[in-house]
């Protein structure tokens, strides 16, 4: 009896401090814990409310007068005729800066070649430059000219740029999406697709195309889609780079958006959206939860594409380049990867049944691991 007793006492104690323990870890990582999975948990609520009802819509609405004075830079290089006479695939805007040269040749030589596609793959796709003007602080003016130089050079030389007048800084990246809207709206409103993408992404663009064409073949429209955030929270913490502040937004949810590293819309939605920017306070320097707010109010909504990648990176195998579309992160290796993804052994490499299992297998060991790993989602092993 008096032994049984002590056992009971020595576990309870032993819950006891088991409980401090965890309590204590709890206070010194609370912040933490705040930050992450609270606001997660809270916001993944609250995204139902903001993506169903139009409170946003009513408090961001402004007057077209007013919202006019977002959106209303004027050019300074400009390519009107880009898309005249031509029935367009595809437009696709790489959001760059002035001083990215190299980024841009890239693009031209690989995925971006617009010859290239229309040899290879029947279709014309029409890749257009947004930027605005070169914004260091810091540069001298000798610095300025030699840039300004080069920029027109290089504008007679390719005849793809579109430049606005604003600073081209990261809070300025809104301003830079109504560039893409408007300039759509005004020059290439018949194009069957937009898409957005930045400037250090790679795109398999037979892969693009070919998704895209099955799309045109339905019919799709209200098409809008990425990689999904679904209930992001605004972060709120002075220090990041994304801070937003409550004055600026005061839910704790975003709407739903995709990634701005690419996505596509078709160009019912991209008219939809011009629309709704012309209403809009577009001073939310977030360019991807601007998009978000805008669709709220243009009635669409985003879907998910397990091979469009938000941050994330590719792997590096030819089962992967066989189904990839968009991958994030690639300021050196541009043209080696698109020289290894479009090569002819990669639609060799899953095809018959054999195949397609020796890929299903290597996409599982190369996505599904048990922790986070930065690139497309366990789901698209099996896609
Ligand atoms: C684009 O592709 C074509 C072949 O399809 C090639 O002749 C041309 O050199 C390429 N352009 C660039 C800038 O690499
Ligand atoms: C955005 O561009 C405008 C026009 O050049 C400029 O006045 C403003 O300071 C820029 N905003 C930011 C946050 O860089
Ligand atoms: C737009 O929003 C900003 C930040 O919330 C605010 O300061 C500004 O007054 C608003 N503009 C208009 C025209 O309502
Ligand atoms: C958003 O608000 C505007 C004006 O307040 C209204 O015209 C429009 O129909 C609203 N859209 C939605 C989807 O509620």
């Amino acid at each position: 009896m008096f032994i049984k007793f002590r056992r009971v006492k020595k576990l309870k104690f032993l819950q006891l401090v088991l409980m401090c323990c965890v309590m204590s870890v709890l206070m010194v990582y609370w912040e933490h814990v705040d930050d992450h999975v609270v606001s997660h948990v809270k916001s993944y609520s609250y995204r139902y409310l903001v993506n169903s009802y139009d409170f946003i819509n009513k408090s961001l609405s402004i007057s077209p007068q007013q919202a006019a004075r977002f959106g209303s830079y004027p050019y300074l290089l400009n390519n009107e005729d880009i898309c005249k006479d031509n029935d367009v695939l595809l437009l696709l805007f790489v959001k760059t800066s002035p001083g990215n040269f190299r980024r841009r040749q890239d693009i031209r030589s690989t995925w971006g070649n617009e010859s290239y596609i229309s040899h290879k793959l029947g279709v014309v796709i029409k890749v257009v430059f947004a930027m605005g003007v070169y914004s260091d602080v810091n540069s001298d003016s000798l610095r300025r000219k030699e840039l300004h130089k080069e920029l027109h050079k290089e504008h007679m030389n390719h005849g793809d740029l579109v430049q606005q007048n604003f600073h081209d800084t990261f809070h300025n990246l809104t301003v830079k999406l109504l560039l893409q809207f408007r300039w759509t709206h005004d020059n290439c409103a018949h194009a069957h697709f937009l898409m957005s993408a930045d400037d250090d992404v790679f795109i398999h663009m037979p892969n693009l195309v070919r998704y895209l064409q099955d799309l045109r073949s339905q019919n799709v429209r209200n098409l809008w889609v990425g990689h999904v955030h679904r209930g992001a929270p605004p972060v709120r913490r002075r220090d990041s780079k994304y801070y937003m502040p409550f004055d600026m937004y005061q839910w704790s949810s975003y709407p739903d958006y995709t990634a701005g590293a690419g996505y596509v819309v078709s160009g019912d939605v991209a008219a939809k959206i011009y629309q709704a920017t012309l209403s809009l306070n577009a001073s939310i320097y977030i360019d991807d939860v601007f998009m978000g707010i805008c669709a709220i109010v243009a009635g669409v909504s985003p879907q998910g594409h397990v091979y469009f990648s938000g941050e994330g990176k590719t792997l590096y195998h030819p089962c992967i380049y066989e189904k990839m579309i968009t991958s994030h992160g690639h300021e050196e290796d541009i043209r080696n990867l698109w020289k290894v993804a479009t090569a002819p052994q990669v639609e060799a490499i899953s095809s018959g049944l054999f195949g397609k299992l020796y890929c299903t297998a290597v996409k599982m060991k190369l996505l599904c691991k048990p922790y986070f790993t930065n690139t497309y989602p366990c789901m698209a092993a099996f896609i």
